[in-house]
């Protein structure tokens, strides 16, 4: 295989001038700041952050740290779970418009008409999702650890899972769950990676391994391609994007076909800088996470701003749900 074409949304470090990665580490040391990058964020972003994760990992250093500041370079949902963790940190995201179409895929209105429908049933809710959502919440999960949060559950008791119809369907069929409800929502940057291409893909390189984010529309197919036996199961990994980061320090692939967000090819080739990443779908570029710009990092930390503020009732009301998630999966988290 070749390398990926650059990724759709990337932009070149050359366009900007030069020092200012310096200038935002001086800016943030000045207001004692921590910078927390998701993997899908622009490469020059994920470079200057202090931490570059998945959405539990930041999550979890978000509520370690010591830094009275947490400047979150991802989408508003992330931010807001930070500062659910931490209401006395001041959490700044460098654009406040930048959104998640998963966590509008559902409103607290509908919610709260669904749990009348299931009297008695637990609400598990993904991460990418608003705090009203998660203040009506039993516990939250996210991609890495949504199936040992159902899991943890007593198997009596129904589950409402929500937004993502495509992780839902993946944990119910790893634990083949019937008593669990899965919302129809969708992120329509990973439901744009469909099966059709993955199955091309996979046949056109018969040596590649696969790592498919659970919320991809083509999750499915690559557990029927494993199940066919068309793909050899051991070379299909459904993975969160820290999962993928992990998997590949420790393969002997020598190429790897990526469905998920373009943006987490800059963590995995740095990771495996022998292994020929590519993107089943290069378009799959989610358009909030590159909102998230050089730019406008220097201003969050030059003005203070987007300044992060969650209701503190609500976030009281989601803070159980949010900490249960951290722990879960967690070495000595108990499941
Ligand atoms: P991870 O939990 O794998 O980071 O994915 C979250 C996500 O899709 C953010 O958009
Ligand atoms: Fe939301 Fe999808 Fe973008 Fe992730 S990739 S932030 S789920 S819209």
């Amino acid at each position: 295989m070749t390398a990926s074409p650059t990724p759709a949304g990337a932009r070149s470090s050359a366009s900007l001038e030069p020092g200012w990665a310096e200038e935002v580490r001086a800016l943030a040391r000045r207001r004692d700041a921590v910078l927390l990058a998701h993997n899908y964020q622009l490469p020059e972003i994920q470079d200057v952050a202090d931490h570059t994760g998945d959405s539990l990992a930041l999550s979890r250093i978000a509520a370690e740290s010591d830094a009275s500041t947490i400047v979150f370079c991802g989408v508003h949902f992330m931010a807001e779970t930070a500062k659910i963790l931490s209401p006395d940190k001041t959490v700044l995201i460098p654009d406040a418009a930048a959104g998640c179409s998963l966590a509008d895929s559902i409103t607290v209105d509908q919610l709260r008409a669904w749990k009348a429908e299931h009297p008695g049933a637990v609400v598990v809710s993904y991460v990418n999702t608003t705090a009203a959502v998660k203040a009506e919440t039993d516990v939250c999960c996210t991609s890495s650890n949504a199936v040992e949060v159902v899991a943890s559950i007593p198997e009596e008791k129904e589950v409402l899972f929500l937004p993502d119809q495509f992780l839902g369907a993946h944990v119910r069929r790893v634990l083949q769950r019937e008593n669990m409800h899965v919302w129809a929502g969708e992120c329509h940057v990973h439901a744009g990676i469909n099966g059709a291409t993955l199955t091309a893909q996979a046949e056109a390189n018969p040596d590649a391994e696969l790592f498919v984010h659970p919320e991809c529309g083509c999750a499915t197919s690559a557990l029927y391609l494993a199940g066919t036996g068309a793909v050899p199961a051991d070379r299909i990994k459904i993975l969160s994007t820290g999962g993928m980061l992990d998997a590949a320090r420790t393969s002997n692939a020598k190429s790897v076909l990526v469905a998920t967000e373009v943006g987490m090819l800059h963590q995995l080739r740095r990771a495996a800088p022998d292994i020929d990443f590519r993107a089943v779908n290069d378009r799959a570029s989610c358009r909030y996470m590159k909102m998230i710009t050089p730019e406008k990092l220097l201003r969050a930390l030059r003005e203070g701003r987007d300044e992060v503020r969650v209701d503190p009732e609500l976030a009281a009301r989601g803070r159980a749900a949010v900490q249960r998630m951290i722990e879960i999966g967690q070495p000595g988290g108990g499941e």
